[in-house]
């Protein structure tokens, strides 16, 4: 076989997305039953346990377990079918983090869990926001259905009216809480009656009839059945037809019920996802778009993490693959620096296990593991001149001052900070003006990343610091426009607006609230004012 027919064959079976919802909605569930349908039984029920038993993986895991969140983010690799399907993690955690928008920058779509009993929370609708601006399609479930539910039409109302997409049920419930008994596959006209099993650790037995079988009537609690079939005759009646493109462009979402904890009804979505969910994508750089197909190889780094398992002290880039074929050992150019570096230590990661990768090609997640000079956004890619423009950066809306308790280990506490720095979970900033005493100051998205910061720091360095929150809410990336010089090129400053420059050298504005940002932007009339830091 030529490269590229390999190439192209292994694209079209790649189905790479990430499962979003709120926190205790099922993400766990239905990731582990997605694993069970895969046949990776054997990984099925590690990642309930690494949801159980974070304590005795790392350090920094520990807070996650204090504070219930997923902070760190695996990679599950599974063939389904025909298919190679890569679930990437996300972060669930309240306080958002810049992590979860890099994570969604190496998925192609995305399955939304929705507990059906509490409707949209606010977490997923965060999410969703994220998916949408990328334009990721997204496929609902609707979960829980074994529990008092919402009635169905309303949560697609849900759909509608808080999300603002439009909703296109491909299946439909018979009936919520006890009285569930399976669902309505409106494609296929066909009845998936359910019986329970404890707790659904198998496949749901399921049996198939047609909805005007008198056997399904028969098994339904009065009033379920004619319920069922004047909802679906309602929606018939709506009319519209399921509209493939509309999906692709994240415009309409196909809905399912079911209930993962059981085991049911999810089958009918992997099955239906694979079919419907777009093969990888490709990735812009610059101006041009680089097709996955193509047959020089490209990846973008997406995420770095650092001592993830206490038994390998060490770095692994996460990189998603935009293009060409990965080869173990094969020669890159990190297009950043122009060196050229060999792809020696690639690691498919699960949990606190490790797998080498030989191959892997576009939609997939590889990880490098070692001290490469990576940051996160960095290209990789067999010409030298790629850049991909991927990872969104966002304005630190938090900022405080980091002390380092104590004096003796300040050589520790800065290589820790260095390191923290390099993965993104926080961003330094210089003052200006400084008085000579070294206090790093630093700005995060929101709060719980300082709190990630300071736990790593002591788990992993051994360093002890103390944070001392700083007062300004907004920051902003500063220019002068073309042709306009002002006092020592420098921005007039309001009340409390403190100049600094970010890792780059670029001039910052550090501002106290909303209301200053007014009066410092109608005073920099000869400035640009950004969000984000200027392209170079
Ligand atoms: P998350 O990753 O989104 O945070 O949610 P997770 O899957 O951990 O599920 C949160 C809780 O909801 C779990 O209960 C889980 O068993 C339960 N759950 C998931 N799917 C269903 C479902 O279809 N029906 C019902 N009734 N419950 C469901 P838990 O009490 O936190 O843990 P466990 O002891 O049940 O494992």
């Amino acid at each position: 076989m030529s490269a590229s027919t390999e190439i192209k064959r292994e694209v079209a079976r790649r189905r790479t997305f990430a499962i979003i919802s709120h926190p205790d909605a099922g993400k766990t569930t239905l990731t582990e039953k997605f694993l069970l349908y895969g046949g990776a039984l054997n990984l099925a029920g590690s990642v309930t346990a690494r949801k159980n038993q974070r304590a005795t993986t790392s350090d920094w895991m520990e807070l996650e377990k204090q504070r219930g969140i997923s902070i760190s983010s695996t990679v599950l690799q599974f063939d389904y079918k025909d298919c190679v399907v890569n679930i990437l993690d996300t972060p669930g955690h309240k306080d958002f983090s810049e992590d979860t928008y890099r994570v969604l920058t190496a998925v192609d779509a995305a399955v939304m869990v929705v507990d059906a009993g509490k409707g949209i929370e606010s977490q997923t609708r965060k999410l969703f926001e994220v998916c949408r601006r990328r334009g990721v399609p997204i496929f609902t479930f609707m979960n829980k259905l074994d529990r008092p539910s919402k009635p169905p039409l309303e949560l697609l109302d849900d759909l509608e009216n808080v999300l603002g997409i439009h909703a296109f049920p491909l299946n439909w419930p018979l009936g919520d809480g006890p009285r569930f008994k399976g669902v309505y596959d409106r494609e296929k006209k066909q009845v998936h009656l359910f019986e329970r099993t404890p707790g659904g650790a198998f496949r749901a037995p399921v049996a198939v009839s047609d909805i005007s079988d008198p056997a399904v009537a028969n098994k339904l609690d009065t009033g379920v059945y004619e319920q069922v079939t004047e909802e679906l005759e309602l929606l018939d009646g709506a009319g519209a037809d399921f509209d493939l493109a509309a999906v692709e462009a994240g415009e309409l979402t196909p809905v399912f019920f079911g209930s993962a904890a059981n085991n049911f009804g999810v089958q009918l979505l992997l099955d239906r996802f694979i079919e419907l969910a777009p093969t990888p994508s490709g990735r812009m750089a610059g101006e041009v778009e680089i097709e996955p197909e193509s047959e020089e190889f490209s990846a973008f780094v997406f995420k770095i993490q650092a001592n993830m398992n206490p038994k390998h002290r060490d770095r692994v880039s996460f990189i998603r693959i935009v293009s060409g074929k990965f080869e173990r050992d094969m020669n890159v150019f990190h297009t950043r620096t122009g060196e050229k570096v060999r792809l020696s230590n690639s690691m498919r990661l699960f949990a606190q296990d490790r797998e080498t990768v030989d191959d892997a090609f576009a939609g997939d997640v590889a990880g490098l593991v070692g001290n490469h000079d990576f940051l996160i956004g960095d290209t990789l890619s067999s010409k030298k001149s790629l850049s991909f423009d991927e990872i969104p950066r966002f304005a630190p809306e938090c900022f405080a001052w980091l002390h380092n308790a104590s004096t003796a280990k300040f050589k520790r506490f800065r290589s820790g900070l260095e390191q923290m720095l390099k993965e993104g979970v926080v961003s330094e900033f210089t003052p200006l003006e400084n008085d000579g005493v070294y206090t790093p100051l630093l700005g995060a998205v929101g709060p719980l990343q300082f709190e990630v910061l300071q736990h790593r720091l002591q788990g992993e360095y051994d360093a002890e610091t103390r944070i001392e929150p700083a007062y300004w809410q907004l920051s902003r990336w500063m220019r002068l426009k073309e042709g306009e010089t002002t006092k020592e090129d420098l921005p007039e400053l309001s009340m409390d607006v403190r100049l600094v420059r970010d890792r780059h050298g670029h001039l910052v504005a550090l501002i106290p609230s909303p209301w200053t940002l007014g009066t410092f932007t109608e005073k920099n009339e000869k400035w640009e004012i950004s969000e984000q830091p200027f392209p170079p």
